[in-house]
């Protein structure tokens, strides 16, 4: 399994086989495409690389637009010997949903950020150029690299001092944890065929707000939820610099007919 990084600081397994590439640089990416070249084989291509802070999408959309746009499409046109290509996208590309509509892929998008309208366009890029997209919703777990904590990991590192989480009761979404977001992907590439959906939910059964998060991961080390404080998007100012979809929930029943999937669950 080939890994590509522009920083590789540390292997978690010897399987992989790391490249240092900036996927913004185009020599660097030139230079890449033609190392995997060479090699005899076909790839299952999954692309993850972004400028996805919404924030700093908006202060930097020069940036933004460098990584987001322009180097995946050269990506596209550069890397060859494809045998599938999967982009990952985000709920955040529906926009503004409410507790009781659960985007299907067939709805029109209309997302309420700069990052979100990037993101159309990759998912664009992406199917024009005959590959696939999946949309997941707000992904959370432990942070397997010791030196990029999660937000898992600071939710948990805060209430374990005693400290108080706010989190928003009031924002839902098809929350699932990122070890069953990859292995529905994995799934995705290995029963992978031209008929493939070219556009999918990957996303859960539960509507979940961050609240609901917050209580599952205090109950799962054994710490109070009263630890884990309910807020309301309404008083959201200063939390957030560019606005934000209140709810965004995902219909899943495209990828669960896909891949023989009865249900899916968060597991944290
Ligand atoms: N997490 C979620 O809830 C969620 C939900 C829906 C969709 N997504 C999408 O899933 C993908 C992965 O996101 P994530 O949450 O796992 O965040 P992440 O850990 O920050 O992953 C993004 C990766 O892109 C890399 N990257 C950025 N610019 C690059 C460049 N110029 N060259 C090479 N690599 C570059 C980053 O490398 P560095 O570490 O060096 O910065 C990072 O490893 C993104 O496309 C995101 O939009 C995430």
């Amino acid at each position: 399994m080939i890994a590509v990084a522009r920083n590789i600081e540390e292997s978690t397994s010897e399987r992989v086989n790391w490249i240092k590439c900036d996927i913004s640089v185009e020599t660097e990416v030139n230079a890449l495409c033609e190392e995997l070249k060479k090699k005899e084989t076909t790839y299952n291509v999954i692309y993850l690389a972004a400028y996805h802070h919404p924030d700093l999408v908006a202060k930097n959309p020069k940036i933004a637009w460098d990584v987001n746009i322009t180097a995946l499409a050269r990506f596209l046109n550069c890397m060859e010997d494809v045998r599938c290509f999967f982009y990952s996208s985000t709920d955040t590309v529906y926009g503004n949903g409410s507790t009781d509509v659960h985007f299907k892929e067939t709805d029109v998008v209309d997302p309420v950020n700069l990052y979100g309208k990037h993101k159309v366009l990759a998912e664009q890029l992406v199917t024009g150029y005959g590959y696939n997209v999946v949309r997941y919703p707000f992904l959370i777990a432990p942070s397997l690299v010791k030196s990029k904590k999660h937000f898992y990991d600071q939710i948990l590192e805060t209430i374990e001092k005693g400290d108080t989480m706010e989190m928003f009761a009031d924002s839902y979404r098809s929350t699932l944890d990122f070890g069953t977001a990859a292995s529905l992907l994995v799934k995705s590439i290995e029963q992978y065929t031209k008929d493939f959906p070219k556009i999918v939910n990957i996303a859960g059964d539960d509507d979940l707000s961050k609240y609901d998060v917050g209580c599952m991961i205090a109950k799962k080390h054994g710490i109070s939820t009263d630890l884990v404080k309910p807020i309301s998007m309404a008083g959201s100012q200063g939390i957030f610099g560019v606005k934000r979809a209140q709810s965004a929930l995902m219909d899943n029943t495209k990828v669960k007919e896909a891949l023989g999937l009865a249900e899916i669950k968060i597991n944290l």
